[in-house]
């Protein structure tokens, strides 16, 4: 795992901006794995902000509610037309969210497997993390080797996610979402975590043992695992002198070239 510890949210966002206009320079078909949530908002902004070409780049979404269409307010897809995709040129026919009103799910969740493969699989990843250590809505005692398939959201997830809501009420129970296994096998993980609500699931993840209690230990068995933190998400890490000073010795062949 590579931890990237910064001063502040704005300067993790900006990092993992840099990392995302790299591949998209590099590869101009890249095939991006996108997350919602208010983690992402800085740094979908910055991204839009660049002007960058998205034609060529198809992208999946982590998850869906289940339940929820497209078009209602409080949808992934209605969330990242709002926050991304309206705001860059990528192709309609290259985005794709589950179906959260899909007539049959489980054939659904299948499909969306065989899509991702046969875009060639996800480059690359990005991330939030739940303040239990969910990644993508893979919730404490998730398979470690699941893929896309309908979950039941925990009561504190339904509570964190309420603030997008109405009311608790309103939040569906189910979800769709790409599997631990899934998210394991794309090429490279950005995972963005920032406030001091994520410092206990964040040290679990990176410094505590691989359990399917904290799903984002997961990342440990990941080659590519990027963590870009804030202080704040850092603060319960135990080794984080360390993480700044892998950071500071980084090899200049290693580094990110500033687009
Ligand atoms: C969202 C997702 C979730 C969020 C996580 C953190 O697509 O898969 O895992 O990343 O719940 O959410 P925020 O960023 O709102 O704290």
């Amino acid at each position: 795992m590579e931890i990237i510890i910064h001063p502040n949210a704005e300067d993790a966002a900006e990092m993992a901006e840099r990392i995302i206009t790299n591949l998209i320079v590099t590869n101009p078909q890249a095939v991006l794995g996108l997350a919602t949530g208010s983690t992402p908002l800085r740094l979908y902004q910055r991204l839009a902000a660049k002007g960058l070409d998205w034609s060529g780049i198809t992208s999946f979404n982590l998850d869906e509610y289940l339940g929820i269409g497209a078009q209602h307010p409080q949808s992934y897809s209605a969330f990242m037309q709002e926050n991304l995709f309206r705001h860059v040129n990528i192709g309609v026919k290259n985005i794709h969210l589950p179906d959260g009103m899909a007539v049959d799910p489980e054939t659904h969740c299948q499909a969306y497997e065989e899509k991702i493969h046969a875009a060639g699989g996800i480059d690359l990843q990005l991330l939030g993390i739940g303040t239990d250590g969910h990644i993508g809505f893979n919730e404490p005692s998730s398979s470690l080797s699941s893929r896309t398939r309908i979950k039941t959201l925990t009561a504190r997830t339904r509570r964190d996610n309420a603030r997008f809501f109405g009311s608790e009420r309103e939040v569906p129970y189910h979800v769709i979402t790409m599997g631990i296994g899934t998210i394991l096998e794309s090429r490279t993980v950005l995972l963005l975590a920032t406030g001091e609500n994520k410092a206990e699931a964040v040290a679990g993840a990176v410094e505590g043992a691989l359990t399917s209690m904290n799903p984002a230990s997961a990342l440990q068995l990941h080659r590519k695992a990027i963590l870009c933190l804030d202080e704040a998400a850092a603060s319960k890490l135990q080794r984080r002198d360390y993480y700044h000073w892998v950071f500071d010795n980084k090899p200049a062949w290693q580094r990110i070239s500033p687009n």
